[in-house]
């Protein structure tokens, strides 16, 4: 599903920040991406997310090679990746309804051919009773279910997470989990990126380990 093959990535005339990254991400498969903070973590997941390209290297995505790809393209690629961005990015001036219904809107489609898919999506993370509250108003773990319902609603087939319980107390933490857990057991791809050891050892899956730049794998 997605390729990389001696990826480098420097930011500006900096240091490489990442060096010679190659893996793969299959289909259907659960990751958690993990090292310490200023690894490199957040700009692996750009790199995943086509949001930087790379300063080196081969990145292949939905069998696209990304150097090649048309900018035309990218779009269209990118509406099959999730991502739960660790601020949230959520509207304050929308409701939590209308927050996690905007890529649907904004990919044109009807309001009456979605609503109950919304409103369905937002009980399964626990905020059915939420729909109408502005952001301002939730506390941090309805933030953050908010921006995995947001992420989910377009039904990605890649789903990206930056520290998806970096603000949450452990119970909610292991509850958050469960729901990427589903999500992988009913066939999407996830990557969790995380330095919260006792979250991972709660999920026995594979681990991409950053450290000085490089990735190490243990399936
Ligand atoms: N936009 C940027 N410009 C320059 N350097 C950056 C930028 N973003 C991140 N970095 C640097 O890249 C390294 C990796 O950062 P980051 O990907 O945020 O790590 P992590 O998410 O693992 O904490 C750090 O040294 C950080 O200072
Ligand atoms: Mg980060």
């Amino acid at each position: 599903m997605l390729r990389f093959e001696n990826v480098g990535l420097r930011y500006g005339l900096g240091p490489e920040v990442l060096r010679d990254l190659t893996f793969q991400i299959a289909p259907n498969s659960f990751q958690f991406l993990t090292g310490p903070s200023g690894a490199g973590k957040t700009t692996l997941l750009r790199l995943l997310f086509l949001a930087l390209k790379p300063t080196r290297g081969l990145i292949t995505v939905f069998d696209r090679d990304m150097a090649t790809l048309p900018k035309r393209d990218l779009p269209s690629l990118r509406r099959r990746i999730g991502v739960v961005f660790q601020d949230f990015r959520l509207l304050d001036h929308m409701t939590t309804y209308d927050n996690v219904a905007l890529p649907l809107r904004v990919a044109g489609r009807d309001e009456a051919s979605y609503r109950a898919e919304v409103v369905e999506l937002l009980g399964w993370v626990g905020l059915g009773d939420r729909l109408d509250a502005l952001p301002p108003v939730l506390s941090g773990g309805e933030k953050q279910r908010a921006a995995i319902a947001r992420a989910l609603v377009a039904r990605p087939e890649l789903l990206l997470a930056d520290e998806p319980t970096g603000n949450v107390d452990p119970q909610l933490a292991r509850r958050i989990l469960r729901l990427f857990v589903e999500l992988h057991k009913s066939g999407t791809s996830v990557v969790i990126a995380t330095h919260d050891i006792a979250l991972m050892d709660l999920y026995d899956a594979r681990r991409l380990v950053l450290h000085d730049g490089r990735l190490h794998v243990y399936e």
